[in-house]
């Protein structure tokens, strides 16, 4: 979520908590859905672009899947500022998933004017990290049905400013303290889950707003927690005074799907929605805390994003306020801190199970899970990024060797327990040969045992602080980790790195090789603004060493070509910021999407198709910042041939979460705060927002902009991108 530009209120990406030393080695109504084809791109419906009819025959193979593509068949789409989703030629985009669209046959139609309620039977905001969950014809999973299938998607945040979703209040809401409960309720659900299901007829997609699978989660869900931390004195609140439990999940950003077919959720940027008074430090009296509270981003005096704990003495707003003012962890709510920041597992296919933080994964601020393939007798890997400045990569490898037959699970939830509350979390090290380590964060290494920032005691401490851990360990502190994904071919990962302001030639290493300076307009942006994609190869995924390279350097077509734009971008393929990385299964392409401030002035956040190489298909490669030359890992250069965009969003708009069906016929993407840069003084005044999409796409009531998720496809219904 948010990109680092915007006005202070807004920065929560803002954390810089990572002062440790480590070396720089470092997603209604049928009458009221709009059917036309929204947002065609150049010529609108002209004939599919060149080469493109190959791709509808495509097959699905079994067992091992397609064959990857050989080339891209869309016209790359030039960069836009319109207030629109502009997609290839012969390409269709169709809203189907807004913001305050109704989950339950008795919930009124979305008016979009600030008065709606129900929100605990509505789409929640900011979509952000997707998976499709296939149904057949009656209603029974399916992995290869095409037409049918459940979306569970993220709901990561909220449009604010000062401290108010005002999108969703009357009049924009309350920005002073205390807020009104009755705002504070509607926020409170706004956030979290949704499972939608989706169908396929002939005038196209829509969703179903009376299907039983619809569920909402919220900040006030229960949720079971396992693995080693669950029962630990940490995790004790007067919610649970056993510390097995916890309420809610919160600012969900990446996603992915296991392999036994569940869904998993990050929390990314909770720490900032809590409230510690100024005097928490003296009244602990406990630095081994204050240094850990610090580490994740609440210090002492720190102000809440939205002040929930304002909003009177019920404990839905209470236990916002981590102050420990009571006798013991079970008289206040000093650990709901420590409730949240974990990998969260849902069951799409079973609305009546409860959600599953699961601890062996770690806690820190997580974006996507992405999963290794996995292999019969060997244990399930799964690949995490840290999203903030100067924070780790980490992987968890199973302690349970992989059963095929899990694959079909009868209690998918049961399959969880067996996978992810029991394994090792490592987090890597980037050598400047291109050689990289993973260390084990557990008490059997003597760096996390003998730390002296933090007495681990037992693996629980180390799953509750991991980031101290990772400390510890020597990871390499990395330019904010936001999505991983595997490419299908050959195993190899590959992680966006966003940006990051706070990179200097001064911190350069061989994996962060950039910090230059970029105007936007007579701004000027330091560090490494446009962001990198780094990229791994293990021998096997639960391997302790891998290779690595960069295989992609974020810039803008007219960076400096020997230190800035090292990939040779073009207006065909320039980008910023990337974010959210999804492998197609049916293509094998790398899909890239952007969560960019930095190139803002020139285009709108975008989605980009890429054919992947290969780790070493280029090489080493000498990068100059200020004073200071390092040596990189270079990918080979791009081309419009292997890099183009393919879409690019609304005004406002980050372009997150990404899913397909399993004949690569529909894209799903999700459109994330568009018009956020709205001021709440205009909120009833539509001329004066930044943007008024989907509304003038022709979906829905009322101009206030909304999240939502939106579906692709190709006009003569072939494959996407191929
Ligand atoms: Fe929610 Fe790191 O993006
Ligand atoms: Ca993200
Ligand atoms: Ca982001
Ligand atoms: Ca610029």
């Amino acid at each position: 979520m948010h990109h680092d530009d915007l006005r202070p209120g807004a920065l929560f990406n803002d954390e810089d908590s990572n002062t440790s030393a480590n070396l720089p080695f470092e997603q209604v109504l049928a009458t009221r859905l709009s059917r036309r084809s929204l947002l065609r791109g150049g010529a609108a419906a002209t004939a599919a672009a060149g080469a493109a009819l190959t791709g509808c025959a495509t097959p699905m193979a079994s067992g091992e899947g397609p064959a990857p593509v050989a080339k891209l068949g869309f016209q790359p789409v030039p960069h836009s500022l319109a207030d629109s989703v502009i997609v290839p030629p012969g390409y269709t985009a169709q809203v189907i998933y807004a913001l305050g669209d109704p989950l339950g046959a008795d919930v009124p139609a979305f008016k979009n004017d600030g008065t709606d309620e129900r929100w605990d039977l509505r789409a929640g905001d900011h979509h952000d990290g997707m998976e499709w969950f296939g149904l057949d014809a009656q209603g029974k999973p399916s992995d290869t049905f095409a037409s049918r299938g459940l979306l569970a998607m993220n709901h990561e945040a909220t449009t604010d400013e000062k401290r108010s979703s005002f999108f969703i209040h009357a009049d924009g809401g309350t920005a002073n303290l205390p807020r009104p409960g009755a705002e504070i309720d509607k926020e409170l659900m706004i956030h979290g889950l949704s499972v939608v299901e989706i169908q396929r007829n002939p005038k196209g997609w829509s969703y179903q707003p009376a299907s039983a699978f619809n569920r909402r989660v919220t900040t006030l869900s229960e949720a079971v927690i396992t693995g080693p931390a669950a029962g630990s004195a940490h995790l004790v609140t007067p919610f649970s005074p056993g510390g097995t439990k916890a309420r809610g999940t919160l600012n969900n950003c990446g996603a992915g799907r296991t392999p036994w077919g569940t869904y998993v959720s990050g929390e990314e940027n909770w720490y900032g929605y809590f409230f510690r008074d100024a005097q928490d430090d003296t009244r602990r009296n406990d630095p081994q805390m204050t240094a850990a509270l610090n580490r994740y981003g609440r210090k002492a005096g720190a102000a809440s994003r939205h002040g929930w704990e304002s909003g009177g003495t019920d404990d839905r707003y209470s236990r916002w306020n981590i102050s420990a003012t009571g006798a013991s962890a079970r008289d206040d709510w000093r650990n709901e801190f420590h409730t949240f920041g974990w990998v969260v597992e849902l069951d799409p296919y079973s609305p009546n199970t409860l959600i599953t933080k699961r601890t062996a994964l770690g806690r820190f601020a997580h974006e996507n899970v992405t999963f290794a393939k996995a292999t019969a007798g060997e244990p399930v890997v799964a690949y995490m990024g840290c999203d903030a400045r100067g924070e780790y990569i980490y992987k968890f490898v199973s302690s349970e060797k992989w059963d095929p037959a899990d694959a079909h699970a009868r209690n998918r939830l049961v399959a969880g327990d067996k996978y992810l509350d029991r394994g090792t979390l490592y987090v890597a090290r980037f050598n400047a040969d291109g050689s990289g380590d993973w260390l084990e964060l557990s008490l059997k290494n003597p760096a996390v045992k003998d730390f002296k920032g933090f007495d681990f005691k037992n693996a629980a401490d180390i799953c509750v602080f991991t980031r101290l851990a990772a400390d510890a360990a020597g990871a390499t502190k990395m330019d904010r980790p936001e999505w991983a994904g595997v490419n299908p071919k050959n195993g190899e990962v590959y992680i966006t790195l966003t940006n990051n302001s706070q990179r200097s030639s001064a911190t350069v290493d061989a994996a962060n090789p950039r910090a230059y300076t970029d105007m936007k307009g007579s701004k000027t942006q330091k560090g490494n603004v446009n962001g990198h994609i780094v990229r791994l190869a293990e021998a096997r995924p639960a391997d302790a060493s891998f290779r690595w390279d960069i295989f992609l350097f974020a810039s803008q077509a007219d960076g400096d070509k020997t230190n800035v734009n090292l990939s040779n971008l073009t207006d065909e393929n320039d980008l910023s910021s990337p974010d959210g990385l999804v492998f197609s299964k049916a293509t094998g392409v790398c899909w890239i999407e952007t969560d960019d401030g930095a190139y803002t002035d020139v285009t709108n956040c975008m989605l980009l198709a890429a054919l992947p190489g290969k780790v070493g298909d280029g090489g080493a490669r000498q990068v100059t910042s200020g004073d200071k030359t390092v040596t990189t890992q270079a990918g080979k250069p791009q081309t419009p041939a292997t890099l183009r965009r393919f879409l690019v969003g609304p005004k406002g708009a980050e372009i997150t979460g990404i899913t397909e069906t399993p004949d690569g016929r529909a894209l799903f993407i999700n459109i994330q705060h568009a018009g956020e840069n709205t001021k709440m003084a205009d909120v009833n005044d539509p001329d004066k927002y930044e943007s008024q999409w989907p509304a003038n796409a022709g979906y829905g009531a009322g101009k206030r902009p909304r999240s939502a998720t939106i579906v692709i496809t190709r006009n003569d219904g072939g494959v996407i991108g191929t």
